[in-house]
């Protein structure tokens, strides 16, 4: 018998999910919610992507974590429940494990298959943690009380996967994470990325091997899948890069001629140099960052980063 378990609290409508996507693709400007890159080859995608020279972000979150491993699992304590948000294949919660002495490890992440294949294998190795798998889109409203026992808690939210918030929606979902901090000794570990040169944030949006070109082309072929579109992936440019301004990378698919499109029967139009906007990925002073902590509510925050400052991984209690 399997020694975890797995619940799934994913509500879909998919009427409503068509006519959401279907809307955002006749706005002006265009969009697609981030959401539909990750199926299973964006997925996969994506994996690639933490491996690219240029995507600096996952190599200094995890060189942060080898460096003060030890430091941070004291920071957080022993024998609490470790709630990873966003799990995917869990590795990255795992090397946590044996250093918190979680009693409780629950991986929360919208794909199902890829958190049960995670658990399958996570569970054996940690016999005397009690494994639960949580399939639910926690970024549409963050409520896992029901889920949680009565120990100490630890939000573990890695990657700057907090980037593809707004910050006043990053605000609100930090503010939905203190609330589940009742009991003393919970806190969230959390990795956000920094402000740096533009030329490197815009390679690392935009890479010499067009990994995430295709990771970004990949979300047409998804859409086709749920609204019986025919985009062709292969009309649209990938545009990632840094607006300074706004302090987000920011990708974008930019019709390279004019592309019809039948969407629900009726056509839809998209000039060429007309570009859809696809992802946002907000970027953060670390020190604002740790003021944004506070406003949630945290009372104590550390701050941990590399030697560039290229990244910076939070504890916030
Ligand atoms: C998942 N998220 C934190 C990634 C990011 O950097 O915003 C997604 C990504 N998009 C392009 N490359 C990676």
């Amino acid at each position: 018998m399997a020694d975890y378990r797995v619940i799934h609290r994913l509500e879909i409508d998919p009427a409503a999910e068509r006519r959401a996507l279907v809307a955002g693709l006749r706005a002006t400007p265009p969009c697609i919610a981030p959401k539909y890159f990750y199926d299973d080859l964006g997925c996969a995608l994506y994996g690639a992507i933490c491996a690219l020279p240029e995507y600096y972000l996952t190599r200094t979150e995890s060189a942060i974590f080898s460096a003060y491993r030890v430091e941070i699992a004291q920071a957080i304590g022993a024998g609490g429940q470790f709630v990873d948000l966003g799990a995917g294949d869990c590795s990255k919660g795992e090397s946590w494990l044996p250093f918190v002495a979680a009693k409780r490890y629950l991986a929360v992440d919208i794909a199902a298959g890829v958190i049960e294949r995670a658990l399958a294998r996570l569970a054996p190795a940690f016999p005397g943690v009690e494994m639960l798998g949580l399939i639910t889109d926690f970024t549409l409203g963050l409520d896992l009380r029901r889920d949680l026992v009565q120990l100490p808690t630890t939000f573990f939210y890695p990657g700057s996967s907090i980037g593809n918030f707004t910050p006043d929606d990053a605000l609100l979902f930090l503010r939905a994470i203190r609330r589940h901090c009742e009991v003393p000794g919970s806190g969230l570990l959390i990795g956000v990325d920094t402000i740096k040169d533009k030329a490197r944030l815009d390679s690392a949006y935009d890479d010499s091997l067009g990994v995430t070109a295709a990771f970004n082309r990949n979300v047409l072929n998804h859409v086709n899948r749920v609204l019986g579109s025919d985009f062709a992936a292969s009309a649209y440019a990938h545009r990632g890069f840094y607006n300074m301004e706004a302090r987000r990378v920011e990708m974008h698919l930019e019709a390279r001629s004019t592309q019809v499109v039948t969407l629900d029967g009726a056509p839809l139009i998209f000039d060429a140099g007309e570009r859809i906007h696809t992802e946002n990925s907000y970027k953060y002073v670390a020190e604002d960052f740790a003021a944004r902590l506070e406003l949630a509510g945290f009372r104590t925050v550390r701050c941990w980063q590399d030697a560039r400052g290229d990244f910076a991984m939070f504890h916030a209690i």
